[in-house]
């Protein structure tokens, strides 16, 4: 019997959440199982489902809870229901506070092509095969969090800011995982416009001298966009601030056939949080037909990056792999190459499966 034990924050939140989550927990069990370690799980509120239960969106127990796990898994929050509240009141509010409350400053955003499903993309076959980016997004700053921010009846205004202290350290992850993958990085900005831009560019060049085998080149973002669509094998890490990456990831996560397959890691200085790029995708919510993978994949990279248990994560990835090229698909994926289209809980039963042989 090992002693290996965990507790895993688990915060299920709105629409699609719950469902999701379940599926990533059966997963869990069945490789903590296989593997000899134990999972405690303590459920925590955040979002809509908060709103409802507190009156607000990010409870102080669930602030004080996260602190004392090992580990914090999150589904989607958000949907029409508190789509009116003031801004500080909405569920999206909730989320971005968790994660600034967490020091979650690293978004990790991995965009990967399964070769099972290059058909499954709305882009030709040979573009994409072979893509393999992450996305390194800054997750704590930037014009989501910068001051002074209004809402007044005859003009709005936002800031976008950052400082060098978050520049380096969002810069020094990047480069640390270039380090492990391809060695290239694109840094991404609006520097012929923006000084904020200006700025992170050359922050993260001075960074750049203490990697001198990363290779870095920069790119505005609108070219960006385009290029990620028109030959996305140029990138291996993408290196940009709050918004743009939140732009960015959601395009490129149609590379990989359906926004429902990727996970995200949001690391820093501490406890990590472990979530899908997904949305709560209220239009489904409840009719079992949601993508599990994507949680399951962020299952994946919490038990890998957080908890250290790489064999357990190499099982669930293999049992991913393996029922893509078996052709078990859900909805979102279409029918290309498809055996047997699948309900979320289908899926998770079949990873679960998979992942325990
Ligand atoms: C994401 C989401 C969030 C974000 C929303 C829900 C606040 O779109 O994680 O990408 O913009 O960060
Ligand atoms: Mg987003």
């Amino acid at each position: 019997m090992s002693n290996r034990s965990y507790k895993i924050g688990v915060i299920k939140g709105d629409g699609i959440g719950p469902e999701i989550i379940d599926e990533a927990i059966k997963v869990l069990d069945a490789v903590s199982v296989q593997e000899d370690f134990t999972l405690k799980y303590e459920e925590m509120l955040l979002g809509g489902a908060a709103i409802d239960e507190t009156g607000i969106p990010l409870p102080d127990e669930t602030v004080n809870g996260v602190k004392k796990c090992d580990s914090v898994l999150f589904g989607a929050i958000g949907g029409p229901k508190w789509d009116n509240l003031e801004r500080h009141l909405r569920p999206e509010s909730g989320l971005l506070a968790l994660r600034k409350a967490m020091g979650t400053f690293a978004n990790l955003r991995p965009a990967m092509v399964y070769d099972e499903l290059v058909n499954a993309s709305s882009l030709k076959p040979e573009v994409i095969k072979g893509a393999d980016i992450m996305v390194v997004r800054e997750l704590t700053g930037g014009i989501y969090f910068g001051q002074p921010r209004e809402l007044h009846e005859n003009e709005a205004f936002n800031t976008m800011r950052y400082t060098r202290e978050e520049v380096i350290r969002i810069s020094k992850v990047a480069f640390e995982i270039a380090m492990k993958r391809d060695k290239r990085i694109c840094s991404v900005d609006k520097a012929n416009v923006l000084e904020v831009s200006q700025f992170w560019r050359e922050i993260v060049e001075e960074v750049s001298t203490e990697y001198p085998e990363v290779e870095l080149s920069h790119m505005y973002v609108d070219n960006a966009a385009m290029q990620l669509i028109r030959d996305p094998k140029q990138f291996d890490v993408i290196l940009t601030g709050n918004i743009f990456g939140d732009i960015l990831s959601d395009a490129a996560s149609m590379l990989s056939g359906s926004i429902g397959l990727l996970p995200s890691a949001s690391t820093g200085m501490g406890v990590g949080l472990y979530e899908p790029i997904h949305g709560s995708a209220p239009d489904i919510a409840g009719q079992g037909i949601a993508n599990p993978l994507a949680t399951i994949s962020s299952a994946s990279m919490m038990l890998r990056y957080a908890l250290g248990e790489n064999d357990a994560a190499d099982r669930i990835d293999n049992a991913i792999k393996r029922a893509l090229s078996e052709g078990y698909r859900t909805g979102d994926l279409g029918d290309y190459d498809a055996k047997e289209i699948c309900s979320c809980t289908e899926m998770g039963d079949i990873i679960a499966n998979y992942a325990s042989k």
